[in-house]
């Protein structure tokens, strides 16, 4: 792999500090680093790979010589610095849903569908954190047996939201531990304690736009465009891991046993299932590792042709950061950073 030249914009966000600790767990071949974040962070030290770097302000000169660009800040953020990126010849893998649904943006969870990168035009995108994990355990079983419908509950940590929200849920539970009220100000109400069935804003169709990413971007994922989806976007108060009840109907019959046997042989999936010691997948196991974890395997009651699982994972790790750096490394192993004629 060769060496090349990163930006991250976003450096010092929830999902930033985790790439730059896995970017340094993996080694991932950079000869220069750039960390990017907003004016207020302008001259901020962090420490990458025992180097201390200043944090820059972001601007329209900050990706001149860089040749990945990671973004992982705001839709607005994404929205205005991407284009700039890409035109000064940086390849962004972008955090953002803005272009997910783009037809000429591949959509990318690197064990599923990394070919579609091949067909870049300067921007990559990682999916939704919710998303991730869930196709992660399903692509599995998919790739043999069709699956025909997806119902999934989500129980989503609040570091999904940013350092603001993770700082929300300390505050609120130490003051309704010592009897005072709790002032909301991230979430439209108190999220310690609590549980809010409300993640990004609602549509006319009565789902929220969380939820009904978890309908476009899996069925592009996994090129699977005729799968029926139906989502609930649940906001818990946990600060790391989002947690899935999915249920999935399938082209034919699935035991439990062959789907444990089948997801423990994908990379990237760990199945944690034997009731009879009460070992299951839980955020607060999941969060710092990579792993997607499948448990309560069953068949589903209602379904002949269904199955019932809890599918657990780090959501600013494999829902986040990890991907976008699994998608940087395909690139380079692919030799398939941004050229002057892929921009066409
Ligand atoms: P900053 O720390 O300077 O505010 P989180 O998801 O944890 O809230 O983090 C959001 C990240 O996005 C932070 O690194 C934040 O930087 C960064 N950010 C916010 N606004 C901008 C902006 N206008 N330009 C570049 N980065 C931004």
């Amino acid at each position: 792999m060769q060496n090349c030249r990163i930006a991250v914009v976003g450096a010092t966000g929830a999902v930033g500090r985790v790439f730059l600790k896995i970017l340094e767990e993996r080694n991932f071949p950079f000869s220069d680093i750039r960390l990017l974040a907003s004016k207020r962070s302008h001259g901020k030290k962090m420490v990458v790979k025992g180097q201390e770097l200043t944090v820059e302000e972001t601007t329209r000169e900050s990706f001149r010589d860089i040749d990945i660009a990671f973004i992982s800040a705001s839709g607005a953020v994404s929205r205005l610095y991407a284009p700039i990126a890409v035109e000064a010849g940086a390849l962004v893998i972008d955090d953002s849903s803005v272009f997910r649904m783009d037809p000429r943006v591949p959509l990318v969870v690197p064990e599923i569908n990394a070919d579609d990168l091949t067909h870049h035009r300067g921007i990559a995108a990682i999916p939704n954190c919710s998303t991730t994990q869930m196709v992660m355990a399903l692509y599995p079983l998919h790739r043999v047996n069709p699956i025909k419908r997806i119902i999934v509950d989500t129980y989503q940590s609040v570091s999904g939201t940013g350092t603001a929200a993770i700082e929300e849920l300390k505050l609120q539970a130490g003051n309704i531990l010592q009897g005072a009220d709790a002032k909301a100000s991230v979430y439209p109400h108190q999220i310690a304690f609590n549980v809010l069935p409300h993640i990004d804003s609602f549509m006319d169709n009565g789902y929220t736009k969380e939820e009904w990413k978890m309908v476009e971007e899996t069925r592009k994922i996994m090129h699977a465009p005729d799968i029926a989806i139906s989502a609930t976007c649940v906001r818990v108060p946990v600060y790391t891991s989002h947690s899935e009840a999915v249920h999935i109907e399938l082209t034919d019959p699935m035991s439990p046993e062959e789907a444990r046997e089948i997801l423990s042989r994908f990379p990237g999936v760990k199945v944690v299932d034997d009731p009879s010691s009460n070992t299951y997948p839980m955020p607060w196991d999941a969060a710092g590792r990579d792993d997607v974890f499948v448990g309560r395997i069953r068949r589903d009651a209602s379904n002949p042709r269904g199955l019932a699982m809890w599918i657990v994972s780090d959501n600013l790790r494999k829902g986040a950061a990890l991907d976008a750096i699994q998608i940087a490394e395909e690139i380079l192993k692919r030799d398939l950073l941004l050229t002057p004629s892929r921009r066409r």
